[in-house]
């Protein structure tokens, strides 16, 4: 059975998602996707946005008809001004998705 990007869990983890694994914790190596061809460094658990915004990128889509740049608004998956793809997976809200080694994010 193939999973959504999203809906991925770590082996063995059943439980409610908390952050209390992370208290303490020192960052494991980073790994390499891509944004539109880009290589760029994540860390394991950091989302797609977070990518983006620590590489200097504030906005990767515009608006339909007034062509606005997007990118992170609320940074808490409510707004949904943040969608990219995600190996051809569309409207992944950046915020709410975590890069996984080898990504290919696309956007616009
Ligand atoms: S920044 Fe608002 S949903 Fe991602």
């Amino acid at each position: 059975m193939t999973t959504s990007h999203h809906q991925d869990r770590p082996a063995g983890e059943t439980g409610p998602r908390h952050a209390g694994h992370v208290v303490g914790a020192r960052p494991e190596p980073g790994f390499e996707i891509t944004v539109d061809g880009r290589p760029l460094t994540a860390v394991p658990g950091q989302t797609i946005g977070a990518v983006l915004y620590a590489a200097g990128v504030r906005s990767w889509r515009t608006t339909r008809f007034d062509k606005r740049p997007r990118g992170l608004f609320c940074g808490i998956g409510v707004c949904f001004d943040c969608l990219i793809t995600v190996n051809g997976e569309p409207s992944l809200r950046a915020c709410q998705t975590e890069a996984r080694p080898g990504d290919e994010v696309t956007t616009g």
